[in-house]
């Protein structure tokens, strides 16, 4: 008997919990399931977006004179528009990556699944995980991703890529002889096995050579490279490899996986396919970079993205003759989707678009 007002405290406390949880919960679903319409698509995006700023970061940016860089930018809008967005995530994987649980159940290219041993030989040849002593130390960082699209040729916008912190760079896309339209800065250049530039000299001096592996031979691909051991096989690849990468260990990074699970399964919605590599599920490069760059610069600019299939003419990369009726339907991405994921980011005013192709006319 003399238990039961603490028993009663007890089932009091947990409807609480239970209460407020539901509370807490609802508020996250935003109330789907509570007869009101969501407000936010399948993937968790605001429905209705604009450019403009909510008032809190109104008042947070208020106040920096016109032009400096905003701290935290890019998040704050993306978690205006997605609440679920969680900054911290590391660009590269570093020696701790076995306690980044999100990428431990997941095989290439969604995660690490038994690839620790050879990650681990790899970063420790590497020594180095970050962006470099004066970038990292930075309180604000503004990045800009440079796709490969034809829409950069002819623009000028050299000048202006070259402005950013950080300038990431895709596969294989030149930079001497294109310095006026793409600039002549490279911070990163992202790449996995078959993009990766194959004649040594083209490799531009200090910048980071960062693999974004998307099979397990990508990992063994890399040792090579850092060790200068012959590749012993190249059956697994789609394509011709680079056989050497004329860059120091010091100068390798391996591009948090995690971003190509996030942008697939959460930002695209791509078919989860039981967390494997399936027919289009795999976001390509430029969204992956960009991916990154949300998690890990303040602001967030691109350029070169979007291919426009109403002028097959146009050419498709800015560096060769290829047109755009090249393209192809492709096995692994979902081009569509991909672009109604990049659509609402320019749209809420979370990355700035430079040469405008991935709206063209239609934000
Ligand atoms: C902006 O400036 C006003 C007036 O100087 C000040 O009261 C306010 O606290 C500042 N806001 C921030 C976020 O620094
Ligand atoms: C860019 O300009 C050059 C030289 O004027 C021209 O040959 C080329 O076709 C132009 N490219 C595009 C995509 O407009
Ligand atoms: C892309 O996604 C759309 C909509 O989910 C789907 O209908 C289409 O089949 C997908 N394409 C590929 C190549 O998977
Ligand atoms: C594609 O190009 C056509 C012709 O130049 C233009 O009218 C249209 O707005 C462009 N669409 C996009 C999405 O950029």
């Amino acid at each position: 008997m003399r238990m039961k007002p603490t028993r009663n405290l007890v089932l009091g406390l947990c409807s609480m919990l239970v209460l407020g949880f539901l509370y807490y919960s609802s508020g996250r679903l935003h109330l789907r399931g509570w007869g009101q319409k969501s407000l936010y698509d399948k993937q968790g995006f605001l429905l209705r977006l604009n450019s403009s700023l909510p008032l809190e970061l109104m008042y947070k940016y208020g106040n920096l004179s016109k032009g400096a860089c905003k701290p935290d930018y890019a998040a704050a809008k993306m978690t205006a528009i997605y609440p679920k967005f969680s900054k911290p995530a590391p660009m590269f994987l570093d020696t701790n990556f076995r306690r980044f649980s999100k990428i431990g159940n997941f095989y290439p290219p969604f995660g690490i699944k038994l690839q620790e041993k050879m990650i681990n030989i790899i970063l420790t040849a590497t020594k180095n995980y970050g962006l470099g002593a004066e970038l990292d130390s930075l309180s604000c960082k503004r990045c800009v991703v440079v796709g490969n699209g034809g829409i950069l040729a002819n623009r000028s916008l050299g000048p202006t890529i070259d402005e950013h912190d950080v300038v990431a760079r895709l596969n294989e896309a030149p930079v001497r002889g294109y310095e006026k339209d793409v600039g002549s800065r490279t911070t990163l250049r992202i790449t996995y096995p078959e993009g990766a530039i194959q004649r040594a000299e083209r490799y531009e001096a200090d910048s980071l050579f960062v693999l974004s592996a998307f099979k397990s031979l990508d990992f063994k691909w890399l040792r090579s490279m850092i060790f200068n051991e012959k590749l012993r096989n190249a059956d697994g690849f789609w394509k011709s490899v680079a056989r050497h990468v004329p860059r120091e260990p010091s100068e390798v990074r391996i591009l948090n996986p995690y971003f190509i699970q996030e942008a697939a399964f959460k930002f695209i919605g791509l078919p989860h396919n039981n967390g494997q590599m399936g027919r289009g599920n795999i976001p390509t490069l430029g969204t992956v970079a960009i991916t990154m760059a949300l998690h890990n610069c303040d602001e967030v600019a691109v350029a070169g993205f979007g291919y426009n299939m109403s002028t097959p003419h146009a050419p498709l990369h800015y560096y060769e003759k290829i047109r755009m009726s090249a393209i192809k339907e492709s096995w692994t991405h979902n081009i569509s989707k991909e672009k109604e994921f990049l659509i609402k980011l320019v749209k809420a005013g979370v990355i700035k678009d430079l040469t405008g192709g991935i709206c063209g006319s239609g934000c």
